[in-house]
């Protein structure tokens, strides 16, 4: 039976079975993959559903969690609203979540879209406690019907707070994605949360640099806006890979307020650049699992 969400409750703390939902929900999930950063504004959002969107025109089936409470984008950046959410009454009376889906008119397969934004009235600032932020998160991943997933991935909000804590700590992430841009003010927040990840033992790591340059509409030289390479310099100086850069392309930010990824929107060098990023970040996921293998 179908119907539509009713109040979602993230109040109650205590111990409670949720944990044990999001194991049995997570081994069916291949790669669980964090977005994250130290920084704020830098683009882990347009990271996070270019990655999705990119994954799912391949053929993959993907799935993205906006742990975001204060700032969630990442419905609004693949075409999906609060009131596209489903709920499903299950046999023993709990109710999971539908996911609203996105397929881009055929391009891709449908991406599976949950927010933090769709557990709050939209227009009111929001004052949640710790706790209860790691209550929803819990139930965002526990009792959502995701299903089989090749990807899930994760984009958080600025800084290593409550909600990367919470996920590290739940769900057994196979990747971190951190992004930084080139300046020396976000290399110096996002090393920080490089340090983090490799502290709570993700498997793999790896730096993705945004706005790299801009290529001037005029002459189309490269400018350098934000200084150049710090991005390589600081996944070098952490040991950690760096999986590629991306311009600043006005048609990527004039995509995502139309709620289309850039990958799906146009073939610019926006597009083509976070292409490159997720076949090396595959291939490396790719690569890792065969080393495993061969253990
Ligand atoms: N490469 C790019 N070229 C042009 N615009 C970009 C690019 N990357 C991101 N933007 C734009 O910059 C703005 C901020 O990006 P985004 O929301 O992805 O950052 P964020 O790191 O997730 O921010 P927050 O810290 O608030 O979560 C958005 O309007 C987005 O469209
Ligand atoms: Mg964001």
């Amino acid at each position: 039976m179908t119907i539509k969400a009713p109040t979602l409750n993230v109040g109650g703390l205590g111990a409670d079975p949720l944990e044990g939902r999001i194991k049995e929900k997570q081994e069916k999930w291949r790669y669980k993959i964090a977005v994250l950063s130290g920084k704020g504004g830098v683009g882990k959002s347009t990271v996070a559903v270019n990655l999705a969107a990119a994954l799912a025109r391949k053929g993959y089936f993907v799935g993205i969690l906006d742990a975001d409470i204060h700032g969630p984008n990442v419905a609004k950046m693949l075409g999906v609203e609060k009131a596209d959410v489903l709920a499903e009454r299950l046999e023993d009376g709990r109710f999971e979540m539908i996911p609203p889906m996105s397929d881009f008119m055929g391009q891709t397969t449908p991406i599976k879209v949950m927010s933090m934004g769709f557990l709050v009235p939209e227009d009111q600032p929001i004052i949640w406690r710790g706790a209860l932020v790691t209550k929803a998160i819990k139930q965002l991943l526990g009792d959502v019907k995701w299903g089989e997933l090749d990807f899930m991935i994760i984009d958080f909000p600025p800084g290593t707070g409550d909600e990367i804590l919470t996920v590290t700590q739940t769900l057994q992430l196979d990747a971190a994605v951190v992004v930084t841009t080139p300046q020396e003010v976000a290399l110096l927040d996002t090393g920080k949360a490089v340090n983090m990840m490799k502290q709570m033992n993700v498997p793999y790591v790896a730096v993705v640099e945004n706005m790299s340059y801009l290529i001037c509409p005029h002459c189309g030289n490269e400018i350098d806006i934000f200084g150049k390479g710090g991005g390589k310099r600081l996944a070098e100086k952490e040991g950690v890979d760096f999986l590629g850069g991306i311009p600043i392309d006005l048609k990527a930010r004039e995509a995502s307020d139309n709620g289309i990824p850039i990958v799906l929107y146009e073939d610019t060098p926006a597009a083509k650049a976070f292409m490159e990023i997720i076949d090396n970040l595959t291939a490396k996921l790719g690569g890792n699992e065969e080393e495993e293998k061969g253990e």
